[in-house]
């Protein structure tokens, strides 16, 4: 496979809503990401991906687009956009946007004629349906559970249904019209005209829906998920027909302008992903899945750590890339998940998670804050939430009798909103986000957690980021290399060796809360290593005997002879 410059990449989600305010409004913009590039030089990112900064009347944070053509006023104008297109390019950082092409917000000019009448020549723009008995077409349900949680919600003025996977206000897009899709290809070639780099697309897995809209079958007593959703057999994930959408896709607009994609890959695993990635097929470049950074999980054992880093590096071994990530703006903060975030741990954790992705193969995806140890947040009251998913649990729970207290106890660890909260710049006034009121609570840990702080001291976790993305520059076997896994069983110790023509790395890492021995193997023993980086401050040590680890200790070493 001809080597491709997102697989050198390292890629920096920036919600911008909550990055930095330039104009003291409360809510981040792109005058504040322009002023903050240098930082992310600093850390030695390469591309940015922009969660949506489209206009949106902002019922999903922008995920409800309504003019696919512009920019938020919130979050500043064209013109900004193009200079930090500019700035961002002369500073060697490429640019990917958030394309949501499975629904439009409601406010987008196409539903508004849509909806007008049945002749309205954008009316096949979205997916109607009469009424059957009377009542809603089918039993889908939506994932942002509204209303009678129904996915179809009927319109008066023409007396049919219009399908939301998501918000009533997010209606679905109808990938079988041709001109609904021609509209798309001109939108997308001309952000690309524009400049932009790539596109990660939102839940590509959903864009065909099953011919005839046939009921799914409904769990009789609905279990939920960490995000509070009805655990129902996925209606349009993967159906039959998306690869030929991708592919039209991939012909029209991605391959003859050789952008980048990567895909939101709800519903995606490793057996199903090569459909999806490998290169011959034409569809998108990468996919990232939710089998590690599992929203319904809390914890990642070291067994599950190998079984899927396995699962994935076999099926991208000749074909294909992956992707490296453990959370984003839709999950809760990865050291408070994943690693721990205690005062003592929370910086060792951090950077063994860092260091696990920076040294497994594939594109390294960080989200905003996580370079700095950024934790989970806890509102006392519902109207300090801001996500859809959150309120929504929370007032199906009051309604079932659940005391406001326990539902905010439950859903709080899980909330987006832990990793929307603004980024911790300073100890000064709201973090140093904006002079104005923020428009969601800064997490009170601002004080302590903070880049400021990180930049001051040696042994931060900003410092070992920067370590290790430089790494991924000096070290070809991260981003050539296979990957083997030793001490296989171990249930604390995770260790790895990174090998290609030029060079063997050996990662090892005690993925606990406890102290953890190791010995080598025997055919590791009597090697030559040299430690590259720890996230101890301590002596190099020997690591042919038997050798202790401190909790969530990693190291990264190479073999020299
Ligand atoms: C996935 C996005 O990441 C999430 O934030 C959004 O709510 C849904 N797709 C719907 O667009």
């Amino acid at each position: 496979m001809k080597k491709k410059w997102w697989q050198d990449a390292v890629v920096y989600e920036i919600y911008c809503k909550s990055f930095c305010d330039s104009n003291g409004d409360g809510i981040g913009d792109i005058q504040g990401v322009i002023s903050k590039l240098p930082m992310l030089k600093e850390l030695g990112v390469n591309c940015i991906w922009f969660t949506p900064i489209y206009t949106s009347p902002q019922v999903d944070n922008g995920y409800d687009v309504a003019d696919y053509r512009n920019i938020d006023p919130d979050y500043g104008t064209l013109e900004d956009f193009k200079t930090l297109l500019d700035t961002a390019h002369k500073m060697g950082i490429r640019i990917i946007m958030d394309m949501v092409l499975n629904h439009s917000s409601d406010e987008c000019f196409w539903f508004k004629e849509s909806r007008k009448s049945k002749d309205n020549p954008y009316r096949n723009y979205y997916i109607w349906q009469p009424p059957k008995d009377g009542k809603e077409p089918n039993n889908w349900g939506n994932y942002f559970r509204e209303g009678n949680g129904s996915a179809w919600e009927f319109d008066e003025t023409t007396g049919e249904y219009y399908l939301h996977q998501y918000s009533i206000k997010m209606p679905d897009l109808n990938w079988e019209y041709e001109p609904l899709r021609r509209e798309i290809y001109d939108m997308l070639n001309w952000w690309i005209d524009l400049g932009v780099d790539g596109f990660r697309l939102d839940i590509f897995t959903r864009f065909k829906k099953p011919e005839g809209f046939p009921d799914t079958k409904r769990v009789p007593n609905p279990t939920l998920d960490r995000n509070g959703f009805v655990v129902d057999p996925p209606m349009c994930t993967n159906v039959e027909g998306i690869h030929e959408i991708l592919h039209e896709l991939y012909t029209e607009v991605f391959g003859p302008r050789d952008c980048m994609t990567v895909g939101e890959g709800a519903g995606v695993s490793f057996d199903n992903a090569p459909a999806y990635v490998s290169q011959g097929r034409e569809e998108i470049d990468m996919v990232y899945h939710f089998e590690l950074g599992n929203r319904s999980k809390y914890h990642i054992s070291p067994e599950n750590f190998r079984k899927v880093q396995k699962n994935w590096a076999t099926i991208f071994e000749k074909n294909g890339w992956a992707v490296q990530y453990l959370s984003n703006h839709d999950s809760a903060r990865q050291v408070s998940c994943y690693g721990c975030d205690s005062e003592e741990l929370r910086v060792p954790s951090a950077k063994l998670l860092a260091t696990f992705l920076h040294t497994t193969p594939g594109t390294p995806f960080i989200y905003q804050g996580e370079e700095i140890g950024m934790v989970n947040v806890k509102y006392d009251t519902i109207d300090d939430y801001n996500c859809c998913y959150t309120r929504g649990d929370y007032f199906s729970m009051i309604k079932s009798g659940i005391s406001p207290k326990d539902a905010i106890d439950t859903l709080a660890p899980k909330s987006r909103d832990n990793a929307r909260t603004p980024y911790q710049w300073n100890d000064s006034v709201n973090a140093g986000f904006s002079t104005g009121k923020p428009w969601i609570k800064v997490n009170p840990k601002y004080t302590a957690i903070n880049l400021e702080n990180d930049l001051k001291s040696e042994n931060s976790i900003f410092k070992h980021y920067q370590k290790l993305i430089q790494m991924r520059k000096d070290c070809p076997a991260i981003i050539d290399g296979d990957i083997e896994f030793i001490l296989d069983n171990d249930e604390q110790i995770v260790a790895y060796l990174r090998r290609c023509l030029r060079q063997t790395l050996l990662v090892v890492a005690n993925y606990s809360k406890e102290k953890a021995s190791y010995t080598l193997p025997e055919n590791l023993k009597g090697v030559k290593f040299n430690r590259l980086l720890t996230n101890y401050d301590n002596e190099e040590p020997s690591i042919n005997g038997n050798r202790e680890l401190l909790p969530y200790e990693a190291e990264v070493y190479e073999i020299v002879e």
